[in-house]
């Protein structure tokens, strides 16, 4: 078998987007409009590192099957297409629309590399496109760039949002260590308005790929507004990461809200994943009233070895897409993620049980001849002690991927320290994950998706989150469950199921 083939039936992912051929990062531009999600994203079609950034395509009717499309927006004299967004102008503000069509409007950064390697600061501005076919070709707007560089260097990753209330776009955009907010009324002239950030959250590296958008507080009638913030690096567990705030937004500010920190000095830092791979995720735009989801997708991946990470043939994968929901727990907001509901529809159930005491290891699936790589265990522990529980996910080779709930480090993990080809970065593997907790979990909730080189695990229905890769050298194919001081507990519920794609 050629190398290749040997990549693709190892390696290739079974239901998470990956590009046909060479290097994609950041998702872009994700809109949504007559049954269609559209996925663009930061691709550089000619290798399988980053390189001279295009807007790569595809498309998809439940956000599970991706079809790749032809290439949107390619890089001209201006520079690179850097990430950015996009949004239906449903009432024309933009006037691209004017023989009748209605106008999907592109916001992204061009990033002028001859200006960069020259030496100046001034190399990102804001720039527009627009569509009268449904996001299958673009135009590039005559008068970029829309928002010229103000003089400052890092300045990129445009996210716009239709303001309802206030009858105008709003744009979120970062510079280094802050984001910025404009207005606009028709995508082309923008107004500064205010900025959120340089003496709050983490700051171990440059701001990149905000997002702005309101949420119900679910089972309230309180709305509040969500800043998403990636960050690089800087993340928790090292690397790549994104943040989040919540607060308010008054038509020019972002004001935090005031549970998040009794002083800005010491403001609570969230991760909307603890896991090392989900990174630039932003939402999806025109999402309709009657559906009323805020929908999200990552890169898979993280500055850190996303170069290194033995693929040839494509470089990266998204994560899953998932629903985001509001919600406050013991005087916190807390953004909770899910896989989307639409996973549902490809799952057959394999095993399914209730009730099942255990103190030593228990075998969840041990299948001698077939991968476990388009597999998910829902599962209910309770009775939790303070003991190490630990899933190991593991192939023929001994190679293995751990994860679970410390009840004595207080911490859920995932350890890929034993997973198989570490050698591509030295940094891949040189820790385990956590996401630490305060107190002994009694009872935990967990949903895990695993893929053929990822795990996402969501605990709790998503309040805590870890999303990590591994490339083991043969298939992954039992789950055991082992309390490693064998203090006794229960499987409330288990419930194993195979996605059939
Ligand atoms: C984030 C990022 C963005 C930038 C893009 C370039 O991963 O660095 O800030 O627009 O990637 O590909």
């Amino acid at each position: 078998m050629s190398l290749n083939t040997i990549e693709e039936q190892l390696y290739r992912p079974n239901f998470h987007f990956t590009p046909k051929a060479n290097w994609m990062n950041d998702p872009n531009g994700m809109f949504y409009l007559n049954g269609k999600y559209h996925l663009y994203f930061q691709y550089y079609p000619e290798d399988n590192v980053w390189g001279p950034m295009h807007w790569g395509h595809a498309i998809s009717e439940d956000l599970i099957k991706w079809k790749e499309q032809p290439i949107a927006l390619y890089p001209d004299s201006l520079g690179y297409i850097f990430s950015g967004s996009a949004v239906v102008d449903k009432n024309n503000t933009s006037g691209f629309g004017d023989d009748g069509k209605t106008p999907v409007v592109a916001i992204f950064t061009y990033h002028d590399i001859d200006g960069e390697r020259a030496g100046a600061i001034d190399f990102q501005s804001q720039a527009i496109a627009y569509s009268l076919d449904e996001g299958q070709t673009w135009t590039k707007y005559e008068g970029n760039p829309v928002i010229p560089n103000p003089g400052i260097k890092d300045f990129r990753d445009p996210k716009v949002y239709w303001d309802e209330i206030r009858g105008h776009w709003l744009m979120v955009l970062a510079t280094y260590e802050k984001s910025f907010f404009y207005s606009s009324p028709n995508l082309k002239d923008w107004e500064l308005l205010s900025d959120f950030g340089e003496t709050v959250g983490e700051h171990g590296g440059v701001w990149e790929c905000p997002d702005i958008f309101p949420m119900n507080v679910e089972g309230t009638n309180e709305t509040k507004w969500v800043l998403i913030q990636s960050l690089n690096p800087g993340h928790i567990n090292g690397g790549s990461g994104t943040q989040y705030f919540v607060g308010d937004f008054d038509g020019k500010n972002f004001v935090l809200d005031p549970s998040f920190a009794k002083d800005l000095d010491q403001v609570e830092t969230k991760w909307l994943d603890f896991g090392r791979d989900n990174y630039a995720g932003v939402t999806w735009s025109n999402i309709p009233k009657s559906d009323g989801r805020t929908l999200f997708i990552g890169w898979m991946s993280n500055w850190d070895y996303a170069r290194d990470v033995p693929t040839t043939t494509w470089r990266s994968a998204m994560t899953i897409a998932r629903e985001l929901s509001l919600k406050k727990v013991n005087g916190s907001y807390m953004l909770f993620s899910e896989p989307v509901s639409e996973l549902d529809a490809y799952k057959n159930l394999v095993r399914e049980e209730t009730n099942i005491n255990f103190n030593k290891e228990f075998t969840i699936i041990a299948n001698k001849t077939k991968a476990i790589d388009k597999t998910i265990i829902e599962i209910e522990l309770s009775n939790l002690q303070k003991d190490r529980y630990r899933f190991s996910l593991e192939n023929d080779e001994g190679e293995v991927v751990d994860f679970g709930i410390d009840n004595i480090k207080n911490y859920y993990f995932i350890d890929r320290t034993a997973s198989g080809d570490l050698s591509f970065s030295e940094k891949f593997a040189d820790k385990i994950s956590i996401a630490p907790f305060d107190d002994l979990q009694d009872t935990i909730q967990l949903q895990i998706l695993i893929d053929k080189t990822s795990i996402e695990v969501f605990y709790n229905q998503g309040q805590t989150v870890l999303t990590e890769i591994f490339f083991p050298s043969s298939p992954l194919k039992t789950l055991k469950l082992t309390p490693a001081n064998n203090l006794k507990a229960v499987i409330k519920k288990l419930v194993v199921s195979e996605l059939e794609l």
